[in-house]
């Protein structure tokens, strides 16, 4: 049987409707090549998962050397030296005095337990989070999700929760004029959603330092030094999802860094083992401490194997500067569709950090937004050899989130064909101003 008609047959699907899957044979670095050996420039990593590349050799041979000693043991009643030593090791890497993790296996299980932490450790029962947002597809972390088109078909959702606007100066709820007062105006609307929508029994504010799944939204640069006064006034914890910014994806190892606040607490997955099943929530000494011993437990969480490949992750992402890389190759990417935009009314934001971007596709004017040109921009790229990602609440943004080990000329390419594939859905539209050769003048 053709793997089609096994998918079609046997899995609960999650593919996208009206998009041809690629079969994948094997991957490496930022290739993936397809049954019939087509090559492919991946520049969405799994879903911002292979940070190092696919297949990264001081990655798999870890994951290997620790296969053949040990794959698995109870994680209550034998020591796993691998997750001690991956503990330790996020410890020091991650901001402030978060010290103590969990392990679990995907990110929602990482916010699954996040929330039960806050909840034990202040007393309290409500949430906040933000609009925009994603967080899972478990009851819990789907309840905190502010997206309706994710939640469909699953209520009614937890209560307690309550959304915040997100402070996404683009589309900004307030028409702020700037970036600074959007970010005000975000902060200052989260008391007021405390204030007024919940019944002042709030244990935790989750937000994604930069939001993935929302469209790539970059909050402004004071929004979390502000939130944070808010929440500490009110003793409520905060608890920062990286798990699609985290692991170098944004210029940095943890995308929260950017605003120099420290979270309560930070939940991580995707890029933190190159691939291998780890998640992670990780908090203060303080705010573990509300956990007892067996209150809390996950049969794979912390596999000896995904910790071996987690340590070596981390030390290719030091070795190989791989945040630093993240910020020079998005920079360039950031620069060339900038200068593409001057000329193309389909492109109406650029945004992101390091290779963390966003390109927010629209119709005219109103910012009214373009979500069929998004599909068709990224199937052209799928058949000229470029795999990208299209998201945002609204559908309109198409995705570049590489592998951080993407090399300058495999960035170039991916410039080339991005923009021409942009360039000729726009001209589809008529929102491609084709700007006339310069002519030399008659002698
Ligand atoms: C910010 C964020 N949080 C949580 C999740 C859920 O992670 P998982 O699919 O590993 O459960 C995702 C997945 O895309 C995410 O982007």
């Amino acid at each position: 049987m053709k793997t089609k008609e096994l998918y079609d047959k046997y899995l609960i699907t999650s593919m996208v409707a009206g998009f041809q899957p690629v079969e994948v044979d094997n991957a490496t670095g930022c290739t993936i090549t397809d049954t019939d050996g087509k090559q492919f420039l991946d520049c969405f990593s799994g879903i911002s998962v292979c940070n190092a590349g696919h297949g990264h050799p001081n990655v798999t041979a870890a994951a290997k050397e620790q296969i053949d000693k040990l794959v698995h043991c109870c994680t209550y009643v034998y020591y796993n030296p691998r997750a001690g030593e991956f503990a330790k090791v996020l410890a020091e890497a991650t901001p402030g005095k978060l010290q103590q993790s969990f392990f679990g296996n995907s990110g929602a299980e990482a916010i699954e337990g996040a929330l039960r932490l806050a909840k034990q450790h202040t007393g309290r029962n409500e949430i906040v989070a933000l609009t925009h947002s994603f967080h899972g597809r478990t009851y819990a972390t789907l309840s905190i999700t502010g997206n309706s088109a994710r939640k469909i078909n699953g209520g009614p959702y937890m209560p307690g929760v309550s959304f915040a606007p997100a402070p996404h100066f683009y589309r900004c709820p307030f028409n702020s004029a700037t970036e600074e007062e959007c970010g005000e105006r975000s902060a200052l609307a989260l008391r007021d959603v405390i204030k007024y929508h919940t019944s002042n029994n709030v244990a935790a504010f989750i937000a994604e330092p930069i939001m993935g799944e929302g469209g790539i939204i970059v909050p402004p640069k004071n929004y979390f030094k502000l939130v944070k006064e808010v929440l500490d006034d009110l003793g409520i914890l905060f608890i920062a999802d990286e798990v699609q910014s985290g692991f170098g994806r944004t210029g940095k190892l943890f995308a929260i860094e950017h605003y120099d606040v420290e979270p309560d607490i930070m939940t991580m997955a995707k890029g933190i083992a190159d691939g291998f099943p780890l998640s992670s929530f990780t908090t203060t000494p303080e705010i573990a401490s509300a956990f007892k011993p067996g209150d809390h437990l996950s049969t794979f969480g912390g596999s000896p194997v995904s910790c071996a490949a987690a340590l070596a992750n981390m030390n290719v992402m030091q070795k190989e500067n791989l945040p630093q890389k993240a910020e020079q190759r998005g920079n360039t990417i950031m620069i060339a569709m900038k200068k593409i935009q001057n000329d193309c009314a389909l492109i109406g934001d650029i945004r992101g950090k390091g290779l963390m971007i966003g390109i927010e596709l629209i119709k005219n004017r109103d910012k009214t937004p373009a979500s069929t040109a998004a599909k068709a921009v990224q199937t052209l790229c799928l058949e000229k050899g470029l795999l990208v990602g299209v998201g945002g609440t609204l559908a309109n943004v198409v995705r570049l989130q590489p592998p951080l080990v993407i090399s300058e000329d495999e960035v170039s390419k991916a410039i080339d064909i991005l923009s021409s594939a942009i360039k000729e859905v726009a001209s589809d539209y008529s929102l491609y101003r084709h700007v006339p050769q310069k002519r030399t003048k008659a002698k």
